[in-house]
């Protein structure tokens, strides 16, 4: 990045303590799974993909409004939402590759267009070893599956359990993530 964002400023202690994580598990996933991408550049997508998450609705709305941000009518009925592809303009702005500005607009969602480093990023944010939602062992069975492909595809069906459970609706994007996904796994 010709740019630096000091995220010490920018986020809390605990979301840099995340971020730093899903850096760090990224990486190992492309490891694990051999990914042809660049360590480095998936380390720095990992460690800003959640630079906006503590922005507050009305300064992610104002940002995406005001530098008219691509974003669909459900990120903009949930602003919370909007701290993805509001992170990627900004870490457009500032000199990230393509593979990195896409892989941290989908992380929330998911597309089909995230890429492979998206694929990484995705499965981190769900995974990393700070979330208590789930345990060593089952963290563990995940990362028995095969590819990155199954891998993501169990992480979505774990969450809209999750979402269906709590009364919640699934996102369009999610719904078309998952089918993209389940096409390529079951091929
Ligand atoms: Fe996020
Ligand atoms: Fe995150």
């Amino acid at each position: 990045m010709s740019n630096s964002i000091d995220l010490e400023y920018t986020l809390s202690p605990k979301r840099l303590r995340h971020s730093r994580a899903v850096a760090d598990f990224a990486v190992s996933l492309s490891d694990r799974y051999g990914l042809a991408i660049d360590d480095d550049e998936l380390y720095q997508a990992g460690l800003h993909h959640d630079l906006a998450r503590e922005w507050g609705d009305e300064a992610l709305l104002r940002f995406t409004i005001d530098e008219q941000v691509a974003v669909t009518d459900e990120e903009l009925a949930h602003p919370v939402l909007l701290h993805a592809p509001v992170a990627a303009v900004v870490l457009e702005r500032a000199g990230m590759s393509r593979a990195q500005v896409l892989a941290v607009r989908h992380h929330t969602l998911g597309s089909s267009e995230m890429g492979v480093m998206g694929r990484a990023l995705f499965c981190a944010d769900y995974l990393e070893p700070n979330r208590t939602y789930i345990s060593d062992e089952e963290r563990a069975r995940l990362l028995e599956e095969e590819t990155i492909a199954s891998l993501c595809l169990k992480v979505v069906e774990r969450e809209w359990r999750h979402l269906i459970q709590t009364g919640r609706s699934i996102a369009h994007a999610s719904e078309a993530f998952r089918r993209s996904l389940k096409e390529e796994v079951e091929a």
